[in-house]
């Protein structure tokens, strides 16, 4: 299992790479700037404090789920993979209500899990268990770290764990899954993810949804024929394993 932080140089290359696929080498090159100025933008005292703005469900649960305190390395290689910032407890809640399923039988799987907000939430509904799979190694260590301190009357689900790997390499579980995307991905780690997932299905057939908050890149999933769209809002999207 991979542990170790991905280089900077090679998050520059993927990013460029995933870019150029869509666009002309200036537009690509205007792209980096304006990705670089906005990282600087966003290093200033002001911007650091903006980010404490989300601290109540940490203080809550005495953990630390904010997308302040994440190293100026984190946030560089967030800039060109996808920068941490963690689910609302609110629009969790809301897209829980939405799934309308036996959490029971599923496997929680949050892939791009930064500190780990998501899989604590998670843990508030009756889940076979919780993974998260994330890229970074100091922010799994962190996720780690919360989901031994995390403290809640309502938690229903005590099987989690949070691993440290990119998201492209994870091998799913023969299990009915949930699989949770926050943008994590760049448009072809996403296509290689939904290619795994298709391949998974097709080996052991089983029921999976795609819960996608934010859908930037839905296409993608939308384009595959092994699922459809069951219920959305504009803020985020499910599709259901077509059985
Ligand atoms: C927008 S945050 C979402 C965090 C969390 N899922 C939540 O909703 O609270 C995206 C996360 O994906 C992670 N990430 C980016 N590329 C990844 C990859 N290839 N594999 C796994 N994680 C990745 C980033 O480090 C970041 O923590």
């Amino acid at each position: 299992m991979k542990s170790s932080s991905p280089s900077l140089g090679a998050a520059i290359r993927d990013w460029w790479s995933d870019s150029r696929e869509h666009r002309s080498v200036l537009a690509t090159s205007y792209f980096f700037v304006t990705e670089v100025l906005g990282f600087l933008r966003d290093s200033t005292p002001a911007r650091e404090r903006q980010r404490y703005g989300d601290m109540d469900y940490d203080w809550e649960h005495g953990v630390n789920t904010m997308s302040a305190a994440v190293g100026w390395r984190g946030r560089l290689l967030g800039v060109f993979h996808s920068p941490y910032q963690p689910t609302e407890p609110e629009l969790f809640r809301e897209m829980m209500d939405a799934l309308n399923a036996d959490y029971s039988q599923f496997t929680f799987i949050d892939l791009g899990s930064g500190k780990g907000r998501t899989l604590l939430m998670a843990s508030e509904y009756p889940f076979r268990r919780i993974v998260g799979v994330e890229l970074l190694p100091d922010l799994n260590s962190l996720a780690q770290k919360n989901i031994s301190t995390f403290k809640s009357d309502a938690q229903r689900c005590f099987a989690l764990e949070s691993i440290c790997l990119d998201a492209r390499e994870y091998e799913f579980p023969d299990e009915p899954l949930l699989v949770y995307l926050f943008n994590p991905l760049l448009e072809s780690g996403l296509e290689q993810v939904v290619e795994n997932l298709e391949l998974s299905l097709r080996k052991c057939p089983r029921e999976a949804l795609v819960l996608y908050l934010n859908p930037l890149l839905e296409s993608v999933i939308a384009a595959s024929p092994l699922f459809k769209k069951t219920a959305g809002t504009h803020q985020f999207s499910l599709y259901s394993a077509v059985p």
